[in-house]
């Protein structure tokens, strides 16, 4: 049995987990779902599900991972046992799903940086009709999004090639104090803006009425999202937390985790909704998965200094992106490592190559970015969750327990507590999440997909 790495410093698991977290959840994603769901009522439920049922899961895969120190189909295995190693199968089978698509969309990031390089986003604008959509839809299909797609791809296997000390520790550690001073600049800017305020309101103040008129399509799109952003419900956080000591408290680095993730998505809803309202765009549910580059290039296109913060907005959030990148991927490879017995790199490249394959058809055209997408998140990851609290809830409660109080101490009541939310609300809430993420992707299957393949076939 060869010995299993460990993080080299204190802070490197929470900063690899902060990385994996933060990512395009954060900052593609967040925004065209929170306009889809009609702004500040669904921010509401999702900030909601992140304090409720994302903390006590995310201590959930913690305390799964440190217990046994595998990766997610070897612990499931041996928590659970028999059936439970299927369970962990299909976390693999996500991490499939999600980076495939994933890794296109991260190129496009990488794309917009290099938009700044060429010129002004005034320039590159007006060179597409002077329309940002015109300009996103140009390069988000087709060859462009092909090669950065290609060469994404690449580095995130580069990177989970050469070991998880070297390669993530490292790359974490620059990129999310980097993000955050950007978004918070932004922000500040956006405020200064005429005409922004409406945006705030649409953010920021929810029609209560909306929330219980459309509980039906918010609670599974911000189940979708609140495990997305999380990296809940596919065994990341159980890798991460494989390779943890156990003098760490899990439940003050799941706060961290959670409140960085948190306050970075909602950082990004203070600077695309104003920017967005200035600039007379004011339905952030049309926007979809090209809202952000809209609004954004618009923005540095107005702004001074708008190339060069611009080129450096995109730059980092690639770089975030690459981080989340190597946490899927991570999952993956380490099943392949400790349960077939194949060399890093070996493994690495393979999955890698696989993945990349899945998301191509995703820069031919963006309805197989909904088609994967919707699946992953509405579904699988929600499934994931479900299964977790099942397996720490109630087959191995007291060893969640004993594990947690590992590094903090005893817990008395509270880990009772934890357990009992598990058992019993947040199961409930994740079953009708997942059964109204079903209804939504079958609706999905048989309009705008069918619809397209007519279409096009
Ligand atoms: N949390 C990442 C993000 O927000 C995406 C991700 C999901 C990463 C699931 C790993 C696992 O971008």
């Amino acid at each position: 049995m060869v010995q299993r790495e460990t993080w080299a410093t204190r802070t490197g698991f929470i900063l690899a987990a902060v990385g994996s977290a933060v990512g395009l959840g954060n900052i593609w994603r967040f925004p065209f779902v929170t306009g889809e769901g009609g702004g500040a009522a669904f921010l509401f439920v999702y900030l909601l599900f992140i304090a409720l049922v994302g903390f006590p899961a995310i201590l959930a895969e913690f305390v799964v991972g440190r217990k046994t120190k595998r990766n997610p189909v070897g612990a499931l295995k041996e928590y659970g046992g028999g059936i439970w190693t299927y369970v962990g199968g299909i976390f693999i089978v996500t991490g499939f799903v999600i980076l495939s698509y994933y890794s296109v969309v991260a190129g496009w990031f990488i794309r917009y940086t290099l938009e700044g390089f060429r010129g002004s986003y005034a320039a590159r604008i007006a060179a597409y009709e002077g329309d940002p959509e015109i300009m996103f839809g140009a390069l988000s299909t087709g060859l462009d999004a092909f090669v950065l797609h290609t060469v994404f791809m690449a580095l995130t296997v580069g990177i989970v090639a050469l070991g998880i000390r070297q390669g993530i520790e490292l790359a974490v550690k620059v990129m999310v104090p980097a993000i955050i001073l950007l978004l918070l600049g932004l922000a500040v800017w956006a405020f200064t803006l005429p005409g922004s305020g409406g945006g705030y309101a649409y953010y920021l103040s929810p029609d209560f009425g909306a929330i219980t008129e459309n509980w039906a399509e918010l609670l599974p799109a911000a189940a979708g999202q609140a495990f997305f952003t999380l990296s809940l419900g596919m065994g990341v956080m159980i890798t991460y937390a494989s390779y943890l000591g156990e003098d760490r408290n899990l439940a003050s680095d799941g706060t961290a985790i959670i409140g960085f993730d948190t306050g970075i998505a909602f950082l990004t809803g203070l600077v695309v909704f104003p920017i967005m309202w200035a600039g007379d765009m004011t339905d952030p549910g049309e926007g979809g998965a090209g809202e952000i580059f809209v609004a954004l290039t618009q923005a540095f296109a107005e702004v001074t200094g708008g190339q060069f913060l611009g080129l450096l907005f995109f730059a980092t959030v690639s770089l975030a992106a690459l981080s989340s990148a190597i946490s899927l991927l991570e999952v993956v490879t380490s099943y392949v490592i400790d349960e077939k017995g194949i060399e890093r790199w070996q493994a690495a490249v393979g999955m890698g190559g696989v993945i990349y394959l899945l998301g191509v058809p995703v820069t031919y055209d963006l309805i197989f970015l909904d088609l994967l997408d919707l699946f992953a998140d509405a579904i699988l990851l929600v499934f994931g969750a479900l299964m977790l609290t099942i397996l720490v809830g109630w087959i191995a409660p007291k060893a969640a327990i004993d594990e947690l109080e590992k590094g903090i101490g005893p817990l008395d009541g509270l880990g009772q507590a934890w357990i009992w939310a598990i058992r019993v609300p947040i199961l409930i809430v994740l079953v009708i999440s997942l059964y109204l993420g079903v209804v939504d992707y079958v609706e999905f299957l048989t309009g705008p997909f069918a619809e397209w393949i007519d279409a096009n076939l």
